[in-house]
């Protein structure tokens, strides 16, 4: 009798999350879900409230642990993982926070930072510019000494956003970066993650805007009551029938004339 030694499965996804049931107490949400998030990729997830965007990204950042399943980092279940190298690696920007009350941005963004610190490895120049460059980007530089809890919804965003940065993981998972801002802000923080992905980080978003999904993934992903539909690029991903079977709503698709990629019109109510 021969034996065959084990295939070694090459790794293309860092991120992924294989079979995984997940939820809360009593309430199961995500239902044996499958889901590989393209290395190097900006992936955006689309739904419905309540469909559990929100719970698959902290699935995929372990705040919630699946009762079935498991969640892997470049082939490890991240349940295995320290601590610190997860954050390292896995960046979260969660859909609500609260800050501590009092706080400052400029401290705010500064604990981003707490991952890369060691008794060994106390605050330096790289922690300062890391800091420097995620205020820069966000636009929040003139706000590092205001308190948080006295920003405008937008600027505060814009914060919890340039300490998702500050923390530089090679992965970003952000959910709803763009509520509360308005559209140039909105279109900077999506232009910023197309720059990352860019540089070769991977990135994925919950968006509620179908047209800037569109516009900006390079890989869309559908859900609907905790399961994934469709996922894809963009170009085969917006139809109207997806939209249909997303949302129940009555859609046309045409050519965005900005970009080529799809742009989905609502249709009319019958007056
Ligand atoms: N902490 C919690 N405890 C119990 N149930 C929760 C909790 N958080 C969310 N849920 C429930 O889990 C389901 C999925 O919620 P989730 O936040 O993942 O939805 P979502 O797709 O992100 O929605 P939205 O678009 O409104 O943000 C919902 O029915 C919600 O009520
Ligand atoms: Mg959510």
């Amino acid at each position: 009798m021969t034996t065959t030694a084990t295939p070694v499965t090459p790794v293309e996804h860092r991120l992924a999350a294989e079979n995984i049931t997940a939820g809360y107490d009593q309430r199961t949400v995500l239902r044996e879900l499958d889901l590989h998030i393209p290395e190097g990729s900006f992936t955006v997830i689309i739904g419905p409230n309540a469909c559990g965007k929100s719970t698959l990204l902290r699935s995929l950042a372990r705040l919630i642990r699946p009762a079935s399943g498991q969640v892997l980092l470049d082939g490890a279940a991240i349940t295995t993982l320290p601590t610190k190298q997860l954050a390292r690696t896995v960046g979260l920007l969660p859909q609500t926070s609260v800050a501590p009350e009092g706080i400052t941005v400029a401290d705010l963004v500064s604990r981003g930072r707490h991952p890369h610190q060691s008794l060994l490895k106390r605050w330096g120049r790289e922690d300062e510019a890391a800091v420097r460059e995620a205020l820069e980007v966000t636009g929040t530089t003139e706000l590092a000494t205001r308190a948080v809890d006295e920003l405008s919804g937008g600027q505060r965003q814009r914060t919890w956003i340039a300490m998702a940065l500050a923390q530089q993981t090679p992965i970003l998972l952000l959910d709803e970066p763009t509520t509360y801002l308005d559209i140039a802000h909105q279109i900077e923080v999506l232009e910023l993650c197309t720059q990352l992905q860019r540089e070769g980080r991977t990135l994925v978003a919950v968006l509620h805007d179908l047209n800037q999904a569109l516009r900006y993934a390079t890989h869309v992903v559908a859900m609907r009551d905790g399961e994934i539909i469709a996922q894809g690029a963009p170009e085969t991903t917006g139809t109207a029938g997806l939209v249909e079977d997303v949302f129940g709503v009555a859609a046309r698709v045409i050519q965005d004339p900005e970009t080529g990629r799809p742009l989905v019109i609502p249709k009319a109510s019958p007056k």
